[in-house]
């Protein structure tokens, strides 16, 4: 169920909440005599993650919960801190049974305090016939005090929610979640918002307009793909930004199949495209004034006895040949004709976000995406992005002798090299050759797409890129 949200800058004290929720700062006397007495008796401590629980009288009569949650040192408070703190808070307002939860915001925590709060009480339930769930739980989060700023707070909440929505593509399996399903969505972020345009390429059109590395990999399926393009026009002067999500909604590998053992995760190399389709969503629904076009080329990738086979070669839409040497490094293919589509419809800078390789997982694990890029400038505002909102990325290399490995033995290009050498860098050297002078960003999400671990979003879909893309469009518009 969604959870409330409202901001209100009165007194904190002043709540009907059941659950008032108190900061607790090292190096600093407790602001009240409860807290005092909690730190006193050693219950409340103020590192980040620690939480006390007490009572207090209510204003109308009767007792209520008060939370304390440590936070660290005040100066050192920033929104990942806030996100974390206020995850850990959630859960245990949760435990205990609260319904409405009044957060008395520190300055600067507002934004991180409502991400924390929505997406730790997210849950994906709905084939479970009997959730221990209670149908209740928490119903609604007021951020109060003088820091309870309307429109961060409004920003947030619209942010987490899109993030949770894209979780929900995530973690729908692709039986349900098929690339016209996506296409469906997205066809209902358009009806939404009379800023959103919607252009969707189907299987014949998809071959039609050139693109056959695209087509290649959908050939093998029953399931049709679809190119799904979104435009959001909210005006301001920024250059035109290019969204680009990988969807394939499920990997088996094709021809060059994946093992068993963890193939079902597969349903989630999608979440590029999810968190594309729902930042769109979000940018419309808070209005930023900036331009986006978001392509989203969303198919499945199966073994069949008409899929593509290794040695294939196939020609892209920008007229280069790809000898298709693993059908397994599908991404790629299907991104590079949706980056020249992007290029086509005339993006100024472009950001792709894929679960590109397994090769970035064990680079950098779930805490960094890995981010490659042609342009400096751009590639710092990125980074910029993912550093404000906590979804950080860490800059790898792109070299003339990786690039010298994307070259086929029979074609113009191969899609995997016989060695594995540099393995997500060489998937973006070839990537970079379908965004010809377009300042490009592309970000390798396989590692932080889905068992990240953080406080906030735990082990499963993340819905990694929402906030970055939100953050991205923010700061991209003019001011
Ligand atoms: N979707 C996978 C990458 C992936 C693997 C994401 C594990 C998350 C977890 C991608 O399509 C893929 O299969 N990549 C191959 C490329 C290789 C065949 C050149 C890889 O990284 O192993
Ligand atoms: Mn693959
Ligand atoms: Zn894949």
């Amino acid at each position: 169920m969604a959870v409330a949200v409202s901001a209100r800058s009165g007194a904190p004290e002043d709540t009907s909440a059941d659950t008032r929720v108190v900061a607790l700062f090292e190096d600093e006397p407790p602001a009240g005599d409860l807290q005092q007495q909690l730190v006193d008796s050693g219950e409340a401590k103020p590192g980040l993650r620690k939480v006390a629980v007490a009572h207090e009288d209510a204003p109308g009569g009767g007792r209520r919960r008060v939370i304390v949650a440590g936070l660290g040192k005040r100066e050192e408070l920033d929104p990942e801190k806030a996100r974390v703190a206020a995850a850990v808070v959630a859960a245990r307002a949760k435990e205990l049974g609260s319904s409405t939860l009044s957060w008395d915001a520190p300055e600067g925590a507002a934004a991180g305090i409502v991400e924390g709060t929505l997406l730790a009480l997210y849950r994906f339930d709905r084939f479970k016939s009997d959730s221990d769930e209670s149908p209740n739980g928490v119903e609604s989060l007021e951020i109060a005090g003088e820091h309870a700023d309307e429109a961060t707070v409004t920003a947030a909440r619209v942010t987490a929610e899109a993030q949770n929505r894209a979780r929900d593509l995530q973690n729908l399996p692709s039986n349900v979640a098929t690339p016209v399903f996506l296409a469906d969505r997205a066809a209902g972020i358009a009806a939404a918002h009379e800023t959103v345009e919607l252009e969707l390429l189907d299987g014949e059109a998809i071959v039609s307009r050139g693109m056959g590395a695209f087509a290649c990999v959908a050939q093998g399926s029953y399931a049709e793909p679809r190119l799904i393009v979104l435009r959001y026009d909210g005006g301001g002067g920024g250059p035109h930004l290019g969204f680009v999500g990988k969807a394939v909604t499920f990997d088996t590998g094709g021809i060059s199949i994946k093992p068993a053992g963890k193939m079902h995760e597969m349903k989630f190399d999608m979440s590029g495209g999810a968190a594309v389709l729902e930042s769109v969503a979000a940018i419309a629904e808070l209005g930023l004034p900036v331009r986006i076009t978001a392509v989203v080329p969303a198919t499945e990738n199966m073994p069949s006895g008409r899929s593509v086979k290794p040695g294939d070669i196939v020609t892209a839409m920008n007229g280069k040949t790809i000898e298709v040497n693993n059908t397994d490094a599908e991404g790629r293919l299907v991104l590079a004709d949706a980056l020249s589509y992007a290029v086509e419809q005339g993006v100024e800078r472009i950001v792709d976000l894929a679960t590109l390789t397994g090769a970035i997982i064990v680079a950098l694990g779930s805490t960094y995406a890995g981010v490659f890029s042609n342009d400096d400038e751009w590639c710092a505002e990125v980074e910029a992005a993912m550093d404000a909102t906590g979804e950080l990325g860490w800059r790898l290399p792109l070299h003339p002798e990786i690039l010298e490995l994307t070259k086929g033995q029979y074609a113009d290009l191969t899609n995997a090299a016989a060695e594995r050498k540099a393995m997500s860098s060489y998937a973006a050297e070839f990537l970079r050759q379908f965004v010809g002078e377009v300042p490009w960003v592309h970000l390798d999400i396989a590692g932080t797409a889905w068992g990240l671990g953080r406080q906030y979003v735990g082990k499963g879909a993340s819905g990694f890129g929402v906030r970055l893309l939100v953050e991205l469009a923010r700061s991209s518009s003019p001011r």
